[in-house]
């Protein structure tokens, strides 16, 4: 058979993993050619792709980013490209394509199946709110990387007696603020699912100095919000793929918490160096599975699907499932986290 592969959407730690592992399986299990779409759906629309051998993912499984490259696309712009697409697709005589991506990339994989593609899609992202999949891949260290910081932000915050606003990723769902916020013991964590109640916020960490505690750690998911009313806050405009452009949730909380609290405050936003280097082991397991899973649902010709986790178990779930709605935080989740402050 001949596959394609890409990547799409923003990078994440596990892409190479998945992409070595398809040309494992499809090459060397099965005898398939794999071509490789250059910078996500790019590729596809343009025709930039290459072909990948044993040799050319060979060394790649640690290695963070994507040797494919990876754009973000306007959803109106492959809208218009199906039908190239799948002329690309025909003239190529391609049997599957598997695009490895998050949300976005995942609608997108829809559309261009719904118009007739063979699509087999991996989810991934380092934020894990894809629905029907346990874990994405990539979260594990974003979760890791995350946890690292906040253990060393803590011995700088208690020599100065400072407050903590850490901004971790997470645009609309607050899953690495969540683990990272309790793996690293956080006194408070406040996610997009759920907006904050800046007074609440304030006593947590007035209570923690009263209590003669030298400093504190507040974790925010980059998407997150005072309740309406509550405090000054900056709203943000909206990118040219729809993206809201957020004004900094850590900045603003730690500008309020200062004036409330009368305590020094630092924000420090985390950024992509969660999204970069090396994969962890479990990502790379996972990215592997998922690689493995997606070979073989092409040679069923299971097109219209995602490889999914569930419990232990790669499982093939409907695309239309995936992407139908966001896998958020769960009240009782955050009621968990809200325990260990
Ligand atoms: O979707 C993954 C993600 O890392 C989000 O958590 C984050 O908001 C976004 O990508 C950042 O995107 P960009 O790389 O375009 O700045």
């Amino acid at each position: 058979m001949r596959i394609g592969v890409l990547t799409s959407g923003g990078d994440c730690p596990g892409l190479n993993a998945v992409i070595r592992s398809v040309v494992h399986r499809g090459v060397a299990d099965h005898g398939d050619e794999i071509i490789g779409f250059e910078d996500g759906w790019r590729g596809l629309l343009e025709g930039a792709h290459r072909p990948l051998t044993l040799d050319s993912v060979s060394g790649i499984l640690a290695q963070g980013g994507t040797i494919l490259g990876s754009t973000r696309v306007q959803p109106s712009h492959l809208r218009d490209g199906v039908a190239r697409a799948k002329k690309y697709c025909e003239d190529l005589g391609l049997d599957g394509i598997i695009p490895i991506g998050g949300e976005g990339t995942l609608k997108a994989a829809r559309l261009l199946s719904d118009g007739g593609l063979p699509i087999v899609g991996v989810p991934k992202t380092i934020d894990n709110d894809i629905a029907c999949t346990d874990v994405t891949f990539g979260f594990d260290t974003a979760v890791s990387v995350a946890t690292e910081a906040l253990d060393r932000l803590k011995t700088t915050a208690e020599s100065h007696q400072r407050v903590m606003v850490v901004e971790l990723m997470g645009r609309h769902t607050g899953w690495i603020a969540l683990h990272a916020g309790m793996a690293a013991g956080a006194h408070a964590i406040v996610v997009p699912e759920r907006p904050f109640n800046i007074e609440k916020v304030t006593e947590v960490v007035r209570e923690r100095f009263d209590r003669g505690k030298k400093f504190a750690i507040v974790v925010c998911a980059e998407g997150a919000k005072p309740e309406p009313d509550t405090m000054h806050w900056e709203a943000g405009t909206t990118d040219i793929y729809g993206h809201e452009r957020f004004t900094g949730v850590a900045t603003q909380l730690s500008r309020e918490l200062e004036h409330r609290l009368g305590k020094e405050a630092r924000p420090v936003i985390l950024g992509h160096v969660q999204r970069g280097g090396t994969p962890t082991a479990y990502d790379r397991v996972l990215a592997t599975r998922f690689g493995w899973h997606a070979v073989e649902a092409v040679h069923k010709g299971a097109f219209g699907h995602i490889t999914a986790l569930q419990g232990t178990d790669i499982n093939l779930v409907p695309l239309a499932d995936a992407v139908a709605d966001l896998k958020t935080v769960p009240a009782e989740r955050y009621a968990e986290a809200e325990t260990v402050i």
